[in-house]
């Protein structure tokens, strides 16, 4: 049997506002288990929970209730942590550093040698074609540069398990072709992907399976070259467009059950 490298039981995490300390459920009894070597996609609406799931994966929140393994050990585990690269939503650079000099430092942060930084700083620069732009302070870069920069750095210490949290964001076409060769590679290299993305025809062509979350729950689950071949869907497009339907119908009925029977 494939190794799991990502196991979550009965995932729970509640929101809690500063205001009146309100509880909102983000993400809602999320089961999942991600085998060695998989492409795997969290898809959903905005707010639908994926963010959560995968700050939850890697012990950046606290989960409510159930629990998540990866890698093995406890979500945020240290002995996990470095063997995963991870591309957040929104990354933070020290804009005062070049593209070098950054890449250098978590090259540090994970204690490899000076030579081996060098030498993974300069491939992984011109892997994301910025090998131009290695002197420039970053903060001088644009939102693609950033995001290919962004990615650079989520592989500094060659990962075996990658979180790519819309990687594609702000990228040209020719940035968002590069990204799905890079992850494509990655994938030939046996590394296991988690990605979230709402560019569902890049979904489409990178990933084994996919989850669909709905108000924190999950509400679809599907092997991608399945979805078309069962005649029901034309694509993911319209297995997502579908899913999300039904599950609003669904979720409405429940909350106004008396509306929904008349
Ligand atoms: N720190 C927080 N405090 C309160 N609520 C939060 C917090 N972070 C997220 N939420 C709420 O939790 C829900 C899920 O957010 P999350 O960021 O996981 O969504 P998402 O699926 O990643 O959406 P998107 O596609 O827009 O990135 C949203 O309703 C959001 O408002
Ligand atoms: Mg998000």
């Amino acid at each position: 049997m494939t190794e799991s490298v990502i196991e979550t039981s009965g995932l729970v995490k509640d929101h809690v506002s500063n205001f009146l300390r309100k509880r909102f459920r983000a993400l809602d009894g999320l089961t999942l288990s991600v085998p060695r070597g998989e492409a795997f996609g969290l898809l959903g609406p905005n707010g639908a929970g994926k963010t959560t799931t995968l700050k939850l994966l890697l012990g950046l929140l606290k989960p409510t209730a159930g629990t998540c393994q990866v890698l093995g050990h406890k979500a945020g585990d240290r002995k996990a942590l470095s063997r995963i690269g991870f591309l957040p939503e929104n990354p933070y650079f020290y804009s005062y550093l070049t593209a070098g000099e950054f890449l250098d430092f978590f090259g540090r942060l994970f204690n490899l040698p000076g030579r081996e930084r060098k030498e993974r700083s300069r491939q992984l620069l011109e892997m994301v074609s910025l090998s131009e732009a290695a002197d420039r302070p970053i903060r001088k870069f644009s939102k693609g540069m950033l995001q290919r920069l962004g990615l650079a750095q989520c592989l500094i210490n060659d990962p075996e398990l990658v979180f790519l949290d819309e990687p594609n964001s702000g990228l040209d076409p020719i940035g968002r072709r590069d990204m799905r060769h890079i992850v494509l590679k990655l994938k030939d290299e046996g590394k296991t992907i988690f990605l979230n993305s709402h560019l569902l025809p890049d979904v489409n062509e990178l990933c084994d399976r996919i989850v669909i979350l709905h108000r924190g729950k999950c509400v679809a689950e599907a092997r991608v070259q399945e979805i078309s071949r069962g005649g029901n869907y034309r694509d993911l497009e319209e297995y997502f467009l579908e899913s999300i339907k039904a599950a609003e119908e669904d979720f409405q009925a429940r909350s106004h059950p008396l509306s929904a029977s008349t």
